[in-house]
């Protein structure tokens, strides 16, 4: 029997787990690796020596159990990391950058705010994009918001406490356009940021990261279409996770997102 594809994926937390849900949709049948480093979330605070390292250590698990490509489900990891990592493994990496480029296209000459972690905001990766994308006189606003990592974290989900800490970091009077939400960690509030806004458009690195996995899946020849649904293995820094209790949290988690993309 062929041997499925295997992707690996990688987070600082349960954040990559948006990403990896909407991989699936588009890819049942590949078996899924999903390492969450849950004994050093978070990393957007952190410094590039430590995500770099932690990430190195993610990433040579997933490929020394399997995987034909990785994931980098974090744009802290990938602000800081993701060169170093593309240089020592010769799998295919895919990372992930906040998706500032259509929601420039989209919303040309209007206002756009992107939320990121800290290191994310103050990362060269993102002001480069920017500079790529935007004249001097569109520049988006860019605004950290490190807690929605913590309240991800600890399942703090519901829109009154979110929209109260929205409200303490952005100023809604600015009437943004559109919102990029730059770190993985985010999506799962997209209902508390419609309901912070009303009328705003939503963007995130999702979909751009899963066409590029793909394309280089394919690129590669490791782009195995086969029977059935693959399987999902989820590990916290490098220990397989076996309680009932913490599945049932991932695959919940999986159900909060997998609406967005039907
Ligand atoms: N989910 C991560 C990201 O996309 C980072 C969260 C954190 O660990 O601070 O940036």
């Amino acid at each position: 029997m062929k041997k499925r594809t295997t992707i690996g994926f990688f987070d600082s937390g349960i954040g990559g787990i948006s990403v990896m849900t909407y991989a699936r949709t588009r890819f049942p049948s590949a078996d899924y690796i999903y390492y969450a480093d849950s004994d050093h979330v978070p990393y957007g605070t952190k410094k590039r020596e430590e995500i770099t390292l932690y990430s190195d250590t993610a990433v040579d698990y997933l490929v020394s159990h399997g995987a034909d490509a990785v994931v980098v489900a974090c744009n802290t990891a990938t602000s800081m990391a993701i060169d170093y990592l593309r240089a020592k493994y010769s799998v295919p990496i895919v990372g992930m950058e906040p998706a500032v480029k259509p929601a420039s296209e989209i919303h040309s000459n209007e206002k756009i705010l992107v939320c990121a972690t800290p290191v994310t905001i103050a990362g060269e990766k993102l002001h480069n994009l920017i500079d790529k994308n935007y004249n001097s006189a569109t520049q988006p606003t860019l605004v950290a918001t490190p807690d929605l990592v913590s309240f991800a974290e600890n399942s703090v989900f519901d829109t009154e406490t979110i929209c109260n800490y929205l409200g303490t970091v952005i100023d809604k009077k600015e009437s943004y356009a559109a919102v990029v939400l730059g770190c993985t960690h985010f999506g799962y509030f997209r209902d508390s940021f419609r309901e912070f806004f009303g009328e705003i458009d939503i963007f995130d690195g999702t979909e751009g990261t899963v066409n590029r996995l793909f394309s280089l899946l394919c690129e590669n020849n490791k782009y195995i279409e086969s029977d059935g649904d693959g399987s999902i293995t989820y590990v916290r820094s490098g220990r397989i996770v076996t309680e009932q209790d913490e599945l049932t949290r991932f695959e919940e988690l999986a159900d909060r997102i997998v609406k967005y993309y039907k």
